[in-house]
């Protein structure tokens, strides 16, 4: 029976932290283990997770992938992999007991056979191990294999269940390509996993400072009061990186910037900045208001679209004084690729809080800087008494930083010591590394921590999915399939992006905040 102190699905809460359940001992099976993902974020952040005592000691962890090898094998490239993308340097003697409990499962994706054979292995990991039946399988492999393996967990009878303990499946973006695909996707996944176990990653919401926004509005006094049309001039999110395709432009050429970055992690951050507090920090209680934003998102049509949305591809530059060539020379690129790796946008939430405020959003690759951020800009002060001139003082402007060099500021008028009157902008700081003097785990440690506890709050439900993906769709459509589409503006590789995103704004009487 859940007792005070269990959470709602009667999992015991971690003492002193109040909305955390406790991660349970489980298998967690990674399909497609061989592959960048495994190597670069999921087994890193296992690691990270036992070397902070976080881990349940019983946990195990089976690679399924197609290449025959041996255990000993795969730990050994693990090994090799979690020395390089650790956040924390790999400690012998931890590396060792974690280790120990990763075994290598070798099978084809769509083989019954294999599925039936990693039953047994999990029951027999369950026997020795005291993992109670508790399964996690993590869908890492490629996007077309997501069928196969889903249908053959359920025929295998691994989606249910063993011994009262539980099995629940974590999916990897892209989830899908547009709204039918990830309608079809999910009907897939449905038909294996109930909705509760169904667990969709956006990794950016397991980043601090994204967790933190709900914090910052709904755990002080004094924003909330502030947060809506009468006192918010505009909100700008910006996600800016240095890289460029990086080799994947057998992925990114059919996705762009739109699909990439906006249709998941920038909306997701305009749900925690946009939604009204939830009745309670229940998974649904939170996604319920998260999803309301995006149906109140006003959908485009392909004018609009012509108006309110700029995208770009960047052509040859430099970044920090390095060469870096342009997008169509990098390998695997159609020479004349219609693919944007820029795209900012004007756009507007239809309902009681946040009409008439617009919402600026920019995403791209190989800008000058690399960074996150959100800032939420205030109406101007009165235009009395200090703000008489025509220049006018600056707003008021709080800057959420979701990377690097996590934290929040807040820009505000102060007079500069002196016997004149001189008013000077000044910022109030918070940094999450000199606050807390401790590093924030990787968004990949939280999210499966909370996976194995059963919390899928940080987890996008089906409905935000799908209705971000119809938001997304008539700008595609626009794009593509429309006569006349917009134009693709060029910009060199460490520019801030094309002119004409400038002008989106200057058009409003504004500009982008510098990063
Ligand atoms: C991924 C995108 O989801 O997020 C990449 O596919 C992008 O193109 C990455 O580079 C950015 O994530 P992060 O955590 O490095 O900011």
């Amino acid at each position: 029976m859940a007792k005070d102190s269990d959470d709602p699905q009667g999992n015991p809460l971690r003492e002193g932290i109040a909305t955390r359940s406790v991660p349970q001992a489980c298998t967690v099976v990674i399909f497609g283990a061989t592959g960048d993902l495994t190597h670069r974020k999921l087994i890193p952040a296992l690691y990270n997770i036992a070397a902070d005592g976080e881990l349940p000691p019983q946990l195990a962890v089976v690679g399924f992938a197609r290449r025959a090898k041996s255990d000993e094998e795969f730990r050994g490239e693990l090994e090799e992999a979690a020395r390089k993308h650790s956040r924390q340097t790999l400690r012998d003697d931890l590396w060792k007991g974690f280790a120990g409990s990763v075994f290598y499962h070798q099978s084809e994706f769509a083989d019954a056979e294999g599925y039936t054979r990693l039953a047994q292995r999990l029951e027999q990991i369950d026997a020795e191990r005291g993992t109670g039946g508790n399964r996690l399988f993590y869908l890492a492999a490629a996007p077309d294999q997501f069928e196969p393996i889903l249908q053959h967990l359920a025929a295998a009878g691994l989606n249910k269940s063993a011994q009262g303990g539980w099995a629940r499946v974590i999916v990897e973006k892209p989830f899908g390509t547009d709204l039918a695909s990830a309608r079809k996707l999910n009907s897939i996944v449905g038909t294996a996993f109930p909705e509760h176990d169904t667990y969709r990653i956006d990794h950016f919401l397991g980043k601090e400072t994204a967790q933190n926004i709900l914090v910052l509005r709904f755990a002080n006094a004094i924003f909330e009061p502030l947060w809506d049309n009468r006192y918010v001039d505009h909100v700008q999110i910006t996600a800016a990186e240095t890289l460029g395709v990086e080799g994947r432009a057998g992925y990114y050429e059919g996705a762009g910037a739109l699909r990439d970055m906006v249709q998941n992690h920038l909306l997701q951050l305009l749900c925690l900045v946009g939604m009204e507090a939830p009745t309670d920090l229940g998974a649904d209680s939170v996604r319920d208001e998260k999803v309301k934003v995006v149906r109140s998102l006003r959908r485009l049509s392909a004018k609009d679209v012509a108006v309110n949305v700029v995208r770009g591809q960047y052509a040859e530059g430099a970044i920090s004084g390095k060469p870096a060539p342009g997008y169509r020379s990098e390998k695997n690129v159609n020479p004349s690729s219609q693919t944007e790796t820029y795209v900012a946008l004007r756009l507007q939430i239809d309902n009681w809080r946040w009409a008439d405020v617009p919402i600026y959003m920019r995403v791209g690759k190989r800008l000058p800087k690399s960074g996150t951020e959100i800032s939420v800009h205030f109406k101007k002060a009165p235009p009395v008494l200090f703000n008489k001139e025509s220049q006018g003082l600056d707003q008021n402007v709080l800057v959420i930083r979701i990377q690097p060099d996590e934290g929040i500021s807040l820009r505000m008028q102060a007079k500069m010591p002196g016997t004149s009157f001189r008013i000077e902008p000044v910022k109030m700081d918070f940094h999450y590394g000199t606050s807390f003097g401790k590093a924030s785990p990787e968004a990949y440690e939280r999210l499966l921590l909370d996976a194995m506890a059963g919390d899928a709050t940080l987890f996008a439900r089906r409905d935000e999915v799908e209705q971000a993906w119809a938001f997304i769709d008539a700008i595609e459509e626009a794009w593509h399939v429309a006569e006349r589409a917009p134009k693709l503006f060029e910009y060199p590789a460490g520019s801030w992006g094309p002119d004409e995103a400038d002008d989106l704004l200057a058009r409003d009487g504004r500009t982008w905040r510098r990063l």
